[in-house]
């Protein structure tokens, strides 16, 4: 089994306005620069068949280039006890359409749907217990936060790992937006890595079970 995600990836001079945010609340696990991304649609643990039938019917998704601005910061969570803090994204058209466009080839793929609101973010940092005060501060401090515009021209499909320094995000598939695929999966999506991915997977969930308020 493979846990998969459709996400953005960003530009190195993204990742750099963004981890320049990444300080001044005790007990942040700040996410590593070279993980950022914006999560399309949150696909889970399937199998290598799956995964292929998932990969193809991303490849078929066209449109237009678009640009994208980030900005302002906010938590997920209870208002006492946030989880993650996070950048948003100015409203912006042509990433619902490429949100819906993927959401719709998952579902086609037979995945179940997503039952939350897309709420476009990155993730900054996951939060435990950190002091209310040094939230507020920080929320306060960057709410006009604006990062550099980007163009984007293409989407990724990702796995997920948790590994014990925390979740390892690897780029399995980019498509680009004019139908092409940018980059070969190195991952042989028909093989069964069950044992690869079984490690830890009992920490995995219980974490993510905490992060999510999942059953
Ligand atoms: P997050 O950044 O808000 O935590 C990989 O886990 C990516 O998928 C993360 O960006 C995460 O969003 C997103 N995601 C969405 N729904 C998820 C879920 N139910 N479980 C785990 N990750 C999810």
């Amino acid at each position: 089994m493979i846990r998969l995600f459709v996400a953005l990836s960003f530009p190195e001079e993204i990742r750099r306005s963004l981890a320049a945010l990444c300080a001044g609340v005790p007990g942040a696990r700040w996410v590593n620069p070279d993980q950022f991304h914006l999560t399309l649609r949150f696909i889970g643990e399937v199998d290598g068949r799956t995964a292929r039938t998932v990969s193809d019917a991303l490849a078929t998704i066209t449109m237009p280039d678009f640009d994208l601005e980030l900005f302002g910061v906010g938590t997920f969570g209870d208002k006492r006890k946030a989880n993650s803090l996070w950048v948003g994204v100015r409203p912006n058209a042509a990433l619902n359409r490429l949100q819906e466009k993927v959401d719709n080839a998952v579902l086609r793929s037979g995945i179940a749907p997503d039952r939350r609101k897309f709420a476009p973010h990155v993730t900054l940092a996951r939060l435990n217990n950190a002091p209310l005060d040094r939230i507020g501060a920080f929320l306060s401090h960057h709410a006009l936060y604006a990062g550099p515009r980007t163009r984007c021209d293409r989407f990724t499909l990702y796995s997920s790992f948790l590994s014990s320094s925390g979740a390892i995000y690897t780029p399995e598939q980019v498509y680009r937006l004019d139908g092409g695929i940018a980059e070969d999966a190195e991952h042989d999506w028909m093989a069964d890595e069950a044992d690869a991915w079984d490690q830890d997977h009992g920490d995995w969930d219980k974490a993510e079970a905490a992060a999510y308020g999942a059953e």
